[in-house]
């Protein structure tokens, strides 16, 4: 097997179990590397540190899946990992049939994302060396969930970056255009090929069940870059009397119209726009709500969009704390992994400032359990979220 050695002082952050090494921090190939070949990782000295895969064509060029010498990389040793996590899955409380049952490193497979919606799965590769486990993967899956069908879902940045080659479509059995999966007690129509990400937001469960303890009967209710309706459904099931809900994809608020009358819900009112230019329309005609939801996509795909994205997220807290009625609530998420919490409490404080509106945190929340994050690897908690209240 392929043997690389790193670079003093590298040895460390790996011994600390950190599963990440950049090219730059190579210091010798045993031979030439081949692009997602397995490696046995030493360090610069010789002795053992742990077992990953490669890629030479990429910035983070090693993947580490396992820092015991016993335990090698084989087929098996992805099949028990996969079934860790689906035995972790089947502990957590989560109160829906559409959960993450395998969050890459979070679950000790880098480069492998497999989300569960009912009787399906989805998988998306996002390296090389993953994909290259492909078989041994969906007949794991076919032996821990029993699916109908497992669907290969495209992740464009990984063909790109990495190089992988991907025929979306399904892997095994059939999977259909849509499916229908339950959280809490409403019911969401997911569109498995066309929908954004794998088909759903999961990770955002546990706050879409929060903003069920500030919503009042008779509230106004905002739910900014809203998809299919996540945090709006939970709005009116909380009995709002006005939900608005707006989203620039035209798909996401036809199923969104669709998810409301499967849950026999009516008078949500779906808007095709920019969040942006809706925002600030709101603000100049002096409209007000009582909770405000605003859950943008992310605008820190690298670490040099980060001053951008923070303009981005700022104006969305203004605009926001203008339009909270005071007593009122706004929640503000980032699923970026460049930005920290500790950014997004920055931008509050400046907004807060700027439009001149007292808050106080209430809550903050992160992606729900079914998307353990990595101690060494702070980021890897990418999905956070601050609630006020306007004082
Ligand atoms: C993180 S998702 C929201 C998930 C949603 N809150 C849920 O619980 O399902 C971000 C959404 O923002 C939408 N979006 C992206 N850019 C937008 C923009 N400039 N204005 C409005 N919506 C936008 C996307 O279509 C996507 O549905």
């Amino acid at each position: 097997m392929l043997q690389i050695r790193v670079k003093p002082g590298i040895e460390d952050k790996i011994r600390g179990f950190f599963p990440w090494i950049y090219r730059p921090e190579i210091a010798s190939y045993s031979r030439k590397p081949k692009k997602g070949e397995l490696v046995v990782v030493r360090d610069f000295g010789g002795k053992f540190l742990g077992y990953g895969y490669i890629n030479p064509e990429v910035s983070i060029a090693v993947r580490i899946l396992s820092f015991d010498k016993e335990e090698p990389i084989t087929p098996d040793l992805i099949r028990k990992r996969i079934k860790q996590a689906y035995e972790y899955r089947k502990r957590l409380y989560i109160n829906s049939n559409a959960y993450r049952l395998v969050h890459s490193e979070g679950d000790l497979l880098p480069g492998l994302i497999v989300d569960v919606y009912g009787e399906y799965a989805v998988v998306e590769f996002t390296t090389y060396g993953m994909s290259r486990f492909k078989d041994t993967i969906v007949s794991a899956l076919v032996e821990v969930l029993r699916p109908k069908g497992i669907y290969e879902k495209a992740n464009q940045t990984a063909i790109k970056v990495e190089g992988i080659e991907v025929k979306e479509g399904a892997l095994y059995g059939e999977v259909p255009q849509e499916t229908i999966i339950w959280e809490h007690d409403l019911k969401f129509i997911i569109n498995i090929p066309e929908g954004q990400k794998t088909g759903f937001f999961l990770d955002q469960r546990n706050a879409r069940k929060f903003v069920r303890s500030l919503v009042e009967p008779g509230d106004r209710c905002l739910d900014v870059f809203s998809h299919t309706g996540g945090f709006a459904l939970n709005m009116k099931k909380m009995g709002a009397k006005e939900v608005v809900a707006v989203d620039l994809s035209g798909l996401a608020l036809e199923v969104g119209k669709r998810n409301e009358k499967l849950n026999g819900l009516s008078g949500i009112k779906w808007v095709e726009a920019n969040a942006f230019d809706f925002l600030r329309e709101l603000d100049r005609k002096g409209e007000k709500f009582d909770v405000v939801v605003i859950d943008p996509p992310s605008f820190a795909k690298n670490r040099h969009a980060v001053p951008n994205a923070l303009r981005g997220y700022k104006e969305l807290c203004v605009r926001g704390l203008r339009i909270t009625k005071t007593g009122g609530y706004m929640a503000i998420f980032s699923c970026s992994f460049h930005i920290t919490e500790q950014h997004l409490l920055e931008v509050l404080t400046q907004a807060s400032y700027d439009v001149r509106r007292q808050v106080r945190v209430i809550a903050k929340t992160f992606q729900d359990l079914d998307h353990p994050w990595i101690l060494q690897m702070p980021n890897t908690l990418y999905l956070k979220g601050v609630w006020v209240e306007v004082v």
